[in-house]
């Protein structure tokens, strides 16, 4: 018997990969800052389980395949503040923002097709082109060009006959990267040219910091046809176990086959998806406070991670993600030895060394991911044990 090629070409999750030492670390009795993982810790709005606890049906049915249509049709509402026409017909509820990209992929792909993304990458899109048959392009991005990717020049390089989507995360996980509306506009432009979809991850839309600008690709009219937008109430929302995302697209082709899907799977949970309605229904104004924190701890982390002698560090505009480029050989081997032979007050750090978010080898060795989900304090004191971790690792000869 033998497994898929599929899913032999699929990867562990790096950012887990670890976990076992920080266990071990903290069965020692050290304490571990966690930086490793995007898990918010914003409390979620009660509106969330408020509307919840008024569910007052005495039998917990399947809903439509396609969502509840309040939640459709919140969510459509919620988009007009982007000035965009979305009606009920464009969303489809799926379970968290993993399944839409699950679904368009499946929609979109033959086996052998490319899609470009540009690296590094959340490295769950490697999983989910792969159960589709598909195949990353990586378009390479640079700590030292701030993780910027839109040239077109550089993504034209990369189409091939094969190539079906150009495939972003914006704001980006792991980068942070935030596109402007003029480099929004090349990537439409090469998109349109080569005749692909964009597949535009936008569940950090409003994790956009210093003034700038909230966007959706969606709000390009010119090319909403090949637009396919995920979206999501994990972070946004700072709601992770509800499960709740969807896929928005005006492309009705694409809509109504992946309603198929969305059949094979019957429905998303009930409950959640009335959850989820009470939190696309929420006011504008509930991101300010959520912003003015995320920015605080972004600039406390920066200016932290700032104090590490050979550091590369592009402060970035969006998410809550910062990429930090270390003068070590290799970031995972430095965190092995930081969660197994560093202490400091019995306290020691983890991060996400980001290796396994490239699909170039080689790539990103040096090179690591700290999520800023963390309180000033704790994110600080975490960057802190990395900087006397480092001291410590050069002074005992390691590179
Ligand atoms: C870029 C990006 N897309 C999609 C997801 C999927 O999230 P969920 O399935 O919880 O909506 C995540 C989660 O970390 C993410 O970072």
């Amino acid at each position: 018997m033998k497994l898929s090629q599929k899913v032999q070409d699929m990867q562990f999750s790096p950012i887990r990969k670890f976990n076992a030492y920080a266990i071990e670390a903290k069965a020692k009795g050290k304490k571990v800052y966690h930086l490793n993982i995007g898990q918010p810790d914003i409390k979620t709005p009660k509106a969330f389980m408020d509307a919840i606890k008024g569910f007052d049906s005495e039998v917990l049915a399947y809903a439509e395949s396609g969502g509840l249509v309040q939640l459709q049709d919140a969510i459509a509402n919620y988009f007009k503040r982007f000035d965009m026409d979305i009606q009920r017909q464009d969303v489809l509820i799926t379970n968290g923002g993993s399944e839409a990209l699950n679904m368009i992929y499946t929609c979109i792909l033959d086996y052998g097709d490319e899609v470009l993304v540009p690296e590094p990458f959340y490295t769950n899109y490697q999983t989910f082109i792969s159960a589709a048959g598909g195949k990353i392009v990586p378009i390479t991005t640079q700590a030292e060009e701030g993780y910027q990717y839109a040239y077109g020049d550089r993504i034209e390089k990369a189409i091939t006959e094969k190539t079906k989507a150009i495939s972003l995360v914006n704001p980006g996980n792991p980068t942070g990267t935030i596109l402007s509306r003029e480099e929004m506009r090349v990537i439409a432009d090469v998109a349109k040219k080569h005749d692909l979809w964009i597949i535009a991850d936008e569940v950090y839309r409003e994790f956009a910091y210093d003034g700038r600008e909230m966007t959706s690709f969606g709000q390009l009219e010119d090319i909403k046809e090949r637009v396919i937008i995920v979206d999501s109430v994990s972070k946004r929302f700072s709601a992770c176990g509800a499960r709740i995302g969807c896929i928005v697209s005006k492309n009705q082709e694409l809509m109504s086959n992946a309603l198929k899907l969305a059949q094979g799977r019957l429905c998303c949970p009930t409950l959640d998806m009335i959850g989820a309605t009470a939190l696309y229904e929420l006011e504008p104004s509930y991101f300010n406070e959520v912003r003015v924190e995320y920015e605080g701890r972004r600039d406390a982390a920066y200016e932290e991670i700032m104090k590490i002698p050979g550091v590369v560090c592009h402060k970035p505009g969006g998410a809550f993600y910062i990429m930090v480029k270390l003068p070590v050989e290799s970031s995972e081997d430095f965190l092995v030895w930081l969660l197994t032979e560093f202490e400091d007050q019995g306290e020691t750090v983890m991060y996400a060394p980001i290796q396994g978010f490239y699909g170039t080898a080689g790539l990103g060795r040096d090179e690591l991911r700290i999520a800023y989900v963390l309180n000033k304090e704790d994110l600080v004191r975490g960057v802190e044990l990395i900087r006397l971790g480092l001291e410590k690792y050069k002074a005992l000869g390691y590179k």
